[in-house]
Parts: C-alpha cells; structure tokens; sequence
C-alpha cells in the first residue's frame, strides 16, 4: 500500500475480531516503529507486546476502564526511555527528544498496522503507576502509549479534521 493511502486510511479501531494477528506481521509493526527517527539516533524506547488475556484486562482497566481493548489480540505498549535520552540530550532528552522520538514510532505502528489491513487506536488515558506496575517497567521507563492492535471490527468514519488555511501559516 502506498503510504499516503495507508496515511488516509488508517482509523482509530476500537473493536476487533477475535482472528490472531500473525507473528510475522507484529514484527514488522515493531520493525517499522524502529525505523521512526530519533534526536541523535538515540533510540530511546521500548516496546513491550501484552497478549496475555489478564495483562491486557488490567491494561484496559488502568486505561480508565477501556474495557473494547480486551478485544484486541494484542497490546503494544510504547515506552520511553527517559533516562537514555537525558544520558545524551540531558534536561531536553528526557522531557521533550524521548516523548516526541516514541510518539513517531507509535503513529509508524498505526501507519504499518492499517497497510496490513490491521487496526489499532493510540490510547493515552491511563494511569501510568498503575501500568507501571502491571508491567514491571524500569525505573525511568515512561509508558506512553497502549495500542490495543488487530483486525477491524468496524468501519469508523472519517474523523474531522481542521482546513489547511486553519492550521497553516505561510510565510514568503
Ligand atoms: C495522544 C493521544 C491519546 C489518545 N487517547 C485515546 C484514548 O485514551 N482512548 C481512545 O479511545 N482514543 C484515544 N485516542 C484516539 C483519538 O481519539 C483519535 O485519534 C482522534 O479522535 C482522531 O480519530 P482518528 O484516529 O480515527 O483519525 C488518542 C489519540 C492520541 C494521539
């Protein structure tokens, strides 16, 4: 699929059938996400893959009881590693390169995810202690996102999005 067209299809899925996703397919989500760019090349995230049936209900529940995201084979959550990024880029690594280096790799998961004719959806309404503690995370390992992933079970529509005139200020 042609990346505009994946950028152009891909929805926030929040039901999925119960169908496996193959283990071929996650490692090219994690592949892609991998490839996303980072300040200085650093790098600084894990990834942690939950399809354990009581990990990914706890996950929905510290998600402020998101409960649809049990429905999804697997969980991808997306980690930043603070103190990795504060070693390089001190104060600016750990509170702005880290966040914005493992945001790019989430949306490279959706993006590949909808080329595969997956789904997911970016969940950031959770209680980090609480999936902190559910996975075990290092100390300075900053649980972003939990991306609930699989195959759709419905269609959204297109969601609104702001004109180019509203958003874009050019300057000549
Ligand atoms: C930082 C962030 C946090 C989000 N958190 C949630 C969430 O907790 N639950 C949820 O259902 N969707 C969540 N979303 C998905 C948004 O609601 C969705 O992206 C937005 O409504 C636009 O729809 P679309 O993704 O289908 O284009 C989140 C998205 C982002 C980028």
């Amino acid at each position: 699929m042609e990346l505009l067209e994946a950028i152009k299809k891909r929805r926030s899925v929040r039901s999925f059938k119960k169908e496996d996703v193959g283990e071929e397919d996650v490692n090219k989500m994690l592949q892609s996400a991998c490839l996303a760019p980072t300040a200085g090349n650093v790098q600084p995230w894990k990834f942690v893959v939950v399809k354990n049936p009581k990990v990914k209900k706890d996950l929905a529940v510290s998600a402020l009881n998101q409960l649809w995201m049990t429905e999804a084979p697997l969980i991808i959550v997306a980690c930043a590693d603070l103190n990795r990024a504060e070693r390089f880029y001190g104060e600016r690594g750990r509170t702005l390169y880290a966040v914005q280096d493992t945001a790019a790799a989430i949306q490279n998961i959706l993006l590949t995810a909808a080329s595969l004719g997956l789904a997911g959806c970016w969940v950031g309404a959770f209680s980090e202690a609480r999936v902190i503690k559910t996975l075990d995370l290092s100390p300075g390992v900053r649980p972003l996102a939990l991306i609930p992933l699989g195959y759709p079970n419905e269609s959204p529509k297109p969601s609104y999005r702001f004109s180019l005139e509203e958003v874009v200020t050019l300057i000549e």
